[in-house]
């Protein structure tokens, strides 16, 4: 009776060709249960320029606004790099407009998939962070902006509540997790970024009970190799977000596993893998389907309480990886097809597993 709605923005070059996985996988994971939902499909980024005018037409606004969750997939590419408005404008101004000021990243190796990750297995046995990055302020919104023939200006700016904010986000999340926040900023330089530090010392005593350290950005770009075990939340501004999440990623193996979640303060959130949209490698078919898989399963799990579901596409997931039943960029040689039907495949045994 209560049908769910599902905003779907389904993206560039690779989008459509996961998004499709991701939905095979939604379907085929929620066919024997109580979750019912309605996908509606809303031109955004490249695929809004070419079937509306524009990266982020008004109506897509609106309508995710009234959506229960929104599902992206990766957007931009060479076609419309020279657009008056480009894709990527549009991702910048729809976190903005439903004010997802906080991007849940996550990076979690499970024991199947330390042999595939670049670094050696000792080092990342047991990797399981998530990166919290502002998302609607910072050196990506801050004004002026300007490109000029012969001077370029971005301007760094955060305010109050801004800081308060996302570190309240960072903070909550840390006790329900292992309670321990990393402030990653560039606070020896950055007035922004003392001030973010000013901020997170205000904040920390109000949570007694999380351990909290510091780091400046560069040092965590090698602390992340390192030692990634070391981590719980980092909390840390867009533009550093943006990076270490990326790399990040590579511990994994392959960005193409990486799902997020936007959050804001009311309004639906809005879930997207955290890559691009992989122009030299679309239209051939081996996009890595994980990463938007991960992300349906996070949209179960955080907007619609289906921790179940989410646990069974977890599982699938863990399956073909374990089996080697991957794409390219892991080290296999299936297509994007081939595995989402593994993955169908390991969801359906596992339902038959459960009703007997
Ligand atoms: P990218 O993340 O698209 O690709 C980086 C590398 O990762 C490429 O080698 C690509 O093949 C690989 N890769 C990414 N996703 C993969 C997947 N699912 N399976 C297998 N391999 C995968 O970054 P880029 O090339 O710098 O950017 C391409 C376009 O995407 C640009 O227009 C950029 O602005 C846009 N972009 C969009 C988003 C988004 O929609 N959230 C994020 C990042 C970049
Ligand atoms: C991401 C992307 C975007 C960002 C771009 C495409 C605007 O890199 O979601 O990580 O920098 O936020
Ligand atoms: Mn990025």
């Amino acid at each position: 009776n209560d049908i769910k709605k599902i905003a779907v923005l389904k993206g560039d070059y690779i989008g459509p060709e996961i998004m499709a996985a991701g939905l095979a996988v939604l379907k085929a994971a929620t066919d024997s249960q109580q979750f019912k939902y309605e996908l509606i499909d809303l031109p955004f980024g490249g695929d809004g320029i070419d079937r509306a005018g524009d990266p982020l037409p008004q109506s897509t606004i609106d309508q995710a606004k009234q959506a229960d969750a929104i599902l992206l997939s990766a957007i931009g590419g060479p076609k419309w790099d020279q657009a008056p408005r480009r894709p990527e404008q549009g991702l910048l101004e729809i976190r903005a407009a439903l004010n997802l000021f906080a991007n849940i990243r996550p990076t979690k190796i499970t024991d199947r998939q330390v042999d595939r990750s670049p670094l050696k297995k000792a080092y990342v046995t047991g990797t399981d962070f998530v990166i919290v990055r502002e998302l609607t302020s910072g050196a990506y919104f801050g004004k002026p902006r300007e490109l000029q023939a012969h001077q370029a200006i971005d301007t760094m700016y955060y305010n109050e509540s801004e800081v308060v904010r996302i570190m309240h986000e960072g903070f909550k999340m840390a006790q329900k997790r292992r309670h321990h926040v990393t402030i990653v900023d560039k606070s020896n330089v950055l007035a922004t970024s003392k001030f973010w530090r000013n901020i997170a010392k205000e904040i920390a005593p109000q949570y007694p009970d999380v351990m909290v350290d510091y780091y400046y950005v560069d040092a965590m770009t090698m602390a992340i190799m390192s030692k990634p075990t070391a981590f719980d939340v980092i909390i840390t501004p867009n533009l550093f977000g943006d990076i270490l999440s990326d790399e990040a990623a590579q511990i994994t193996g392959s960005i193409g596993q990486i799902p997020s979640m936007s959050v804001g303060s009311e309004g639906p959130n809005l879930y997207e893998p955290i890559h691009g949209s992989a122009p030299d490698i679309a239209g051939k078919g081996i996009a890595n389907p994980i990463s938007m898989v991960n992300t349906v399963a996070m949209m179960l799990s955080e907007s619609f309480g289906e921790k179940a579901i989410a646990e069974k596409i977890y599982r699938a997931v863990d399956a073909v990886i374990d089996q080697g039943d991957v794409t390219p960029d892991m080290g296999g040689d299936l297509s994007t097809e081939a595995v989402t039907q593994k993955m169908i495949m390991h969801i359906q045994s596992d339902e038959t597993v459960t009703i007997s």
